[in-house]
């Protein structure tokens, strides 16, 4: 037996027992006559004594991170730690062994460690072993069981879907995978589940869910992996309504059940008014600073900025008058970064009624500077940013000023959660380059109104809503079409031709012959969702083995050539010159 209890549980209530323990060599102190030992395991730390006869001994065979299992008696300590549920007694131990020695850790395993990203991914064993890290993975596992507690009581079927399938568009790349038995032939790796799960609702499962690895070969970013994984979910015979009331559910169990509260009903908002009002798809609605469009109310005064835009709108953020030059120019370049590609800022410093510094001085008198103030719902002591151009590159600009202020002003608080739908999506979204449309959710998607489709496509609203968490999309779904004919129109306006549509999806338009009930669902990004509710930023936190920016593993180095031999089964040949 290797242990009698673990490193997390020992307390008053043991003193006198004898225990055996079992772990990793934590801290190792040595004050002359004895030797402290913190021994660690996942469930928590408990210090050791080495003294008398044990003394010389432990003091030079055990070293950080061995491995080592111990005898001893429990005792009540003299100098307690009351910040750890066993910081009130200690281990003497009479004997001990060494289960494994350890090289030195190439950084330090505290929460706050000196070792960069890139030691940590190499060593990610090592990395999982601090505490910040291992919490974050016991998060997962938990949101994990309640995920599938709730989706089980609610009468879900767990599923398992394939992962070597068919190539599909669904916005990103694939990532290909060549099958030796059929020469020149590729599977893709699946970007979601969804023909699954719609065939599913054909097959008659009625409510289908998995908890799936989904893999999408895009750029990467702090809430972006090249596989990552979905709570995919699908129901027969629902509406949006029944949709979004099921999964509400769902996050607010998900609320009350990991962080202890309920965030009450969510907020819904058409797609157009979180556009109108935060300049995104995905507002963090922790803060107000809504933007006020104020088009009409400035043009008119030679202001050239002005009268040639197509929309002008504005912020206020409060008690900012005071903002330096600097600060303001500040914020000048970072509207003007590439990434938001604002052409410039207006500024109205609000100092006391009827007194303004402003960039627009020149053009606007005092009266209709208090005006424009006045619409933007703005106070004395606020700052008015403006912004003019065309509408939707203007809305969104603003809105990641909107957000930037959010930051500078404390206001995105990591402990604050505000969930809520966006519906009434486009349905499709005009490509300029390629001179089509493109589906903004994925082509199965279903049309609100059938004939705004057939007669002004580019208006067309679809049956389809996200769910966003403090501006971070957490989740997006749609009612499915079900009917043959109204998704062979919707290939048909997406460009594929019908041989080509055929190719691709003539599986799931075939199964459409053979009685598709009306069916909708959701998938939201489990990744993500344990990134916001342990309140960091990155996913990366909470994988296990994620990979870097650059889609590498550094600790497996994948992705590395294959043998000769390997390429040669396949009928693969790399281009000489390949890069
Ligand atoms: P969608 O493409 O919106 O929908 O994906 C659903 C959710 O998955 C998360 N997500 C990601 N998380 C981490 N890394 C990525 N690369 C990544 N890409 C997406 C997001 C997103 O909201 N089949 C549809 C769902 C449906 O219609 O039911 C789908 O995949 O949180």
């Amino acid at each position: 037996m290797y242990r009698t209890h673990n490193c997390g549980e020992l307390t008053v209530s043991d003193i006198g027992k004898k225990v055996e323990l079992a772990g990793w060599v934590f801290h190792k102190r040595d004050l002359g006559a004895m030797i402290f030992i913190d021994l660690r395991d996942r469930y928590g730390i408990t210090q050791l004594v080495f003294e008398k006869s044990l003394y010389e001994q432990s003091k030079t065979d055990i070293g950080r991170e061995y491995v080592i299992s111990v005898s001893g008696n429990v005792v009540e300590r003299s100098n307690k730690n009351f910040k750890i549920p066993t910081g009130e007694i200690e281990i003497i131990v009479d004997s001990y062994h060494i289960l494994n020695p350890s090289l030195p850790p190439p950084f330090t395993l505290e929460n706050e460690t000196d070792g960069g990203e890139e030691l940590r991914m190499k060593y990610r064993y090592l990395d999982i072993r601090r505490n910040i890290i291992k919490k974050n993975i016991e998060l997962r596992h938990n949101l994990a069981r309640e995920v599938r507690n709730y989706l089980s009581d609610n009468g879900f079927w767990e599923i398992e879907t394939p992962c070597l399938i068919k190539s599909t568009p669904e916005g990103a790349r694939d990532f290909v995978v060549p099958s030796r038995t059929n020469p020149g032939k590729f599977y893709a790796l699946p970007q979601s589940p969804q023909t699954f799960k719609q065939l599913l609702m054909i097959a008659g499962c009625d409510r289908y869910f998995q908890i799936v690895r989904c893999f999408r070969d895009e750029d990467l970013r702090a809430d972006r992996q090249p596989e990552f994984t979905q709570i995919d979910c699908e129901m027969s015979f629902v509406t949006q309504n029944d949709v979004i009331n099921m999964f509400e559910g769902l996050i607010r169990d998900i609320f009350i059940k990991i962080k202890g509260f309920d965030t009450g009903k969510f907020q819904k908002f058409s797609y157009d008014e979180a556009m109108n009002c935060y300049g995104t798809d995905k507002p963090d609605l922790r803060f107000e600073m809504k933007l006020t469009e104020i088009t009409e109310k400035v043009k008119g005064k030679n202001f050239k900025v002005f009268d040639d835009a197509e929309y002008i709108a504005g912020i206020s953020a409060k008690n900012c008058a005071s903002y330096s030059r600097k600060q303001i120019d500040e914020l000048v370049d970072f509207v003007k970064k590439p990434q938001i590609g604002a052409s410039g800022l207006i500024y109205i410093k609000y100092e006391n009624i009827n007194n303004f510094k402003s960039s627009i001085d020149k053009y606007f008198t005092k009266d209709e500077l208090q005006n424009i103030c006045d619409e933007i719902n703005s106070t004395v002591g606020d700052l008015i940013f403006i912004m003019a151009g065309e509408k939707e590159k203007t809305q969104k600009a603003l809105g990641e000023l909107r957000l930037e202020m959010g930051n500078r002003l404390q206001l995105r608080n990591n402990n604050t959660f505000v969930p809520l739908w966006v519906t009434d999506f486009p349905l499709l979204e005009w490509n300029e380059t390629d001179k089509r449309f493109y589906a903004k959710h994925h082509p199965f998607t279903s049309p609100q109104d059938i004939s705004v489709l057939k007669n002004d496509p580019a208006k067309a609203k679809a049956n389809a809503y996200d769910l966003v968490i403090n501006g971070i999309e957490i989740g997006g779904g749609s009612i499915r079409i079900h009917d043959k004919n109204i998704q062979k129109q919707m290939f048909e306006i997406l460009g594929f031709s019908e041989e080509e549509a055929n190719k691709q999806f003539g599986f799931l338009i075939n199964a459409f012959e053979y009685g598709a009930p009306p069916h909708g669902g959701i998938a939201f990004g489990f990744d993500r969702l344990c990134a916001i509710l342990g309140g960091s930023e990155s996913i990366r936190d909470y994988i296990a083995f994620p990979k870097n920016n650059a889609g590498r593993d550094l600790m497996i180095e994948s992705p590395a050539e294959i043998s000769q031999q390997q390429l040669d089964e396949l009928g693969i040949c790399i281009k000489s010159n390949f890069k």
